[in-house]
């Protein structure tokens, strides 16, 4: 079998790549390792910048996200038992993001690329990504208990973290930046209506605390724990009481959130990674496969989606001129955005989450800071840039 372009996942980064081909009338396949179920069921992101929306509505698949898609204007940042607004609108000329599931994201492209895109082949592992330095690389997988080869042009790796298309690059040929946090989250889904219009950041000597929402009728929750934390140690009524802790606020005992029931009860380690170049040979990377960012910023979902645009642009561009100028800027056209992304996610985390071994020193430069993003115009727009997403290049 053959295929002009080979995509290996079907999260964000390969259905999104796989509509933006279709597109531009280019021919893919893509392969995915677990079945639909599972991958219209993995909780992961909410937030969408701005330009993620513009992204997803222009390629056909904006429709539902229109519709129920919650557009916020703003965050909070809580610290020292005070409330801070962040107008994102007025602090960024009018940029804003919205709250809409990735699970609903994926729903909506998977039903989009069953019914007029390229083949999707769900149950289909990559076993083996091979021949990147000649003109056609070759992707092994198994599918239904068989072994396939699909050779192609080119291979986009879009397998996440976990998979199996960077390690096809040579050891000699890339690097990675990585660095571990001291904390991880423990999200939770709660049925219930969020206890605000906006989402809550909150710093608090007990540890960070982020309420978020997937719909006017659900919430979702995060709380930092420490790594190792077994979630069978945090029973729905430990989880809200720690959630209330974490929000209080002085002067304000009546804006305690509602309690609901919790599911998806998962605690997630965080990680900052980046894997240099993006390319070797006829091997791309894209999404979470070359980098992936601590929650914190809420990037994650957002540069999966900024890399398959720069890409699937390069790809259409060679199709229709010959040219591979494009292709062969596609690497360092992403690092320079997912540098900035790296930072920033790194700024929220370092900046909210108190670390185990955290000096009163320490914890007196995190407020100020925060204290100066409450005060100054020029520090809250820096935040509220990076939050709302920078334009593509
Ligand atoms: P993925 O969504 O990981 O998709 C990769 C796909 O490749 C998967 O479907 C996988 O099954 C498939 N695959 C893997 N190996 C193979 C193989 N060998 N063969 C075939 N298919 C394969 N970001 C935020 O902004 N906010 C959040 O709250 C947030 N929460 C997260 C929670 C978790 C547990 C994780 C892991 C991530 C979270 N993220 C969050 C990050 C965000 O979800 C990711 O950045 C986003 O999913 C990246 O999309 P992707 O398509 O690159 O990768
Ligand atoms: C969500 C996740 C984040 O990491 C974040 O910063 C904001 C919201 C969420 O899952 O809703």
């Amino acid at each position: 079998r053959h295929a002009t372009v080979g995509i290996i996942g079907a999260g964000p980064a390969g259905l999104l790549l796989a509509r933006l081909l279709h597109r531009s009338g280019i021919d893919c396949v893509v392969l995915e390792h677990r079945d639909r179920a599972y991958a219209e069921r993995r909780q992961r992101a909410g937030i969408l910048e701005q330009g993620t929306v513009d992204v997803l509505r222009a390629c056909g698949a904006g429709e539902r996200m229109d519709r129920e898609g919650l557009v916020h204007d703003g965050i909070e940042l809580r610290f020292d038992r005070r409330a801070h607004r962040l107008d994102l609108a007025a602090l960024t000329g009018g940029r804003r993001v919205t709250v809409y599931a990735q699970t609903e994201i994926v729903k909506d492209l998977i039903a989009l690329q069953l019914r007029s895109g390229p083949p999707l082949l769900f149950g289909a592992q990559a076993l083996a990504v091979t021949d990147a330095d000649t003109d056609r690389p070759r992707i092994r997988y198994l599918h239904k208990g068989r072994h396939h080869t699909l050779t192609c042009d080119y291979v986009i790796g879009c397998d996440g973290f976990h998979g199996i298309t960077r390690s096809a690059v040579p050891e000699h040929a890339r690097r990675t930046y990585e660095r571990r946090y001291p904390y991880s989250w423990l999200g939770v889904l709660a049925h219930v209506p969020p206890s605000s219009d906006e989402l809550v950041y909150a710093h608090s000597a007990r540890g960070f605390a982020l309420f978020s929402m997937r719909t006017p009728a659900v919430s979702r929750l995060y709380l930092q724990v420490p790594n190792g934390t077994d979630p069978a140690d945090w029973p729905d009524d430990r989880i809200w009481d720690e959630l209330e802790a974490r929000a209080a606020l002085d002067g304000a005992p009546d804006r305690k959130p509602a309690r609901g029931p919790l599911t998806a009860k998962a605690v997630l380690p965080m990680r900052s990674s980046v894997t240099e170049p993006m390319r070797y040979g006829r091997i791309l990377l894209a999404g979470d496969a070359a980098h992936i960012v601590p929650p914190t910023g809420a990037k994650g979902l957002n540069l999966a989606v900024a890399d398959v645009t720069v890409l699937a642009r390069a790809l259409a561009h060679l199709h229709h001129t010959g040219s591979t100028a494009l292709l062969d800027a596609y690497s360092a056209t992403c690092l320079r955005r997912v540098w900035r992304a790296e930072h920033f996610s790194y700024v929220m985390t370092t900046t909210l989450h108190t670390a185990p071994d955290q000096s009163p020193f320490e914890t007196r430069l995190q407020i100020s800071q925060l204290d100066r993003i409450a005060a100054s115009r020029h520090a809250a727009a820096e935040l509220a840039e990076n939050y709302a997403g920078l334009p593509l290049e």
